[in-house]
C-alpha cells in the first residue's frame, strides 16, 4: 500500500516475522525519547522489561493485526488492532510529525473488518487521537511487572469501550 508522507515514499504493509527486530527498536526508542516526559523512570524499566521479541508475534499469533510502515525499505512505524480496538501506534521519535502516525491510523481503519472505535492512549497521545474524532473516555492502566502504567481511555461513536473488555 504505497502511500505518501510529506513527500517520502512510505510503503505500509501487514507486519513479517523479520520486522520483529526494527518493531522492537522503534518501541524502545519511543519508550527512551517520546515518553520520557510523561511516565517515570520505574514505569518505563518495568515496561521495557515486559515487551520481548517474541511478545510482538505471540499477540499477532493470537488474533491481534499488525501492520508496519516502511520508508525507503526501513520500517519506522507500526500499529496494531484487536476487534474494535487500537491496541499500539508507534512511530521512531527520529520521524516523528511527518504524517505516519496518522498514515497508520488511516490504514488500519481502512483494513479493520470493524469500525475501530476505541483505544488506550498514552499519555501525551490523545491530542493526536481527537484529530480520528477520538474524545477521552476515563482514566486508566495497565499493570507491568507489578508497575501501574497510566492511559487515557478513548473512544468515538459505535459501541463502548466497556463493550470491549476495558
Ligand atoms: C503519537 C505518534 C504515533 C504520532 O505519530 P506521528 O507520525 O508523529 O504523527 P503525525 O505526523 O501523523 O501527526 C499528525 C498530527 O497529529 C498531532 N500530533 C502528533 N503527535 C502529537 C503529540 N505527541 N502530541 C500532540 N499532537 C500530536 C499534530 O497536530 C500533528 O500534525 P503537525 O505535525 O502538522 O502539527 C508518535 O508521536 C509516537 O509514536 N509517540 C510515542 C508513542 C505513543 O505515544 N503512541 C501512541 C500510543 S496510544
Amino acid at each position: 500500500m504505497p502511500t505518501s508522507a510529506q513527500g517520502s515514499r512510505l510503503v505500509i504493509r501487514p507486519m513479517e516475522r523479520d520486522d520483529l527486530a526494527a518493531i522492537h527498536n522503534i518501541n524502545t526508542d519511543c519508550l527512551t525519547i517520546s515518553l520520557r516526559d510523561h511516565y517515570s523512570k520505574e514505569q518505563l524499566k518495568a515496561w521495557m522489561k515486559d515487551q520481548t521479541l517474541e511478545g510482538y508475534w505471540n499477540r499477532h499469533e493470537a488474533g491481534e493485526d499488525f501492520l508496519v510502515a516502511a520508508r525507503n525499505g526501513l520500517v519506522v512505524g507500526y500499529c496494531s488492532w484487536q476487534g474494535a480496538q487500537l491496541t499500539a501506534l508507534f512511530v521512531s521519535p527520529h520521524i516523528q510529525r511527518k504524517g505516519i502516525g496518522s498514515a497508520l491510523v488511516k490504514a488500519c481503519e481502512t483494513r479493520a473488518k470493524q469500525k475501530i472505535t476505541w483505544l488506550k492512549a498514552l499519555l501525551g497521545a490523545s491530542d493526536f487521537y481527537e484529530a480520528f474524532g477520538f474524545v477521552i473516555d476515563r482514566e486508566g492502566h495497565d499493570v507491568k511487572r507489578g508497575v501501574k502504567i497510566p492511559h487515557v481511555v478513548m473512544r468515538r461513536e459505535g459501541k463502548s469501550a466497556s463493550d470491549d473488555g476495558e
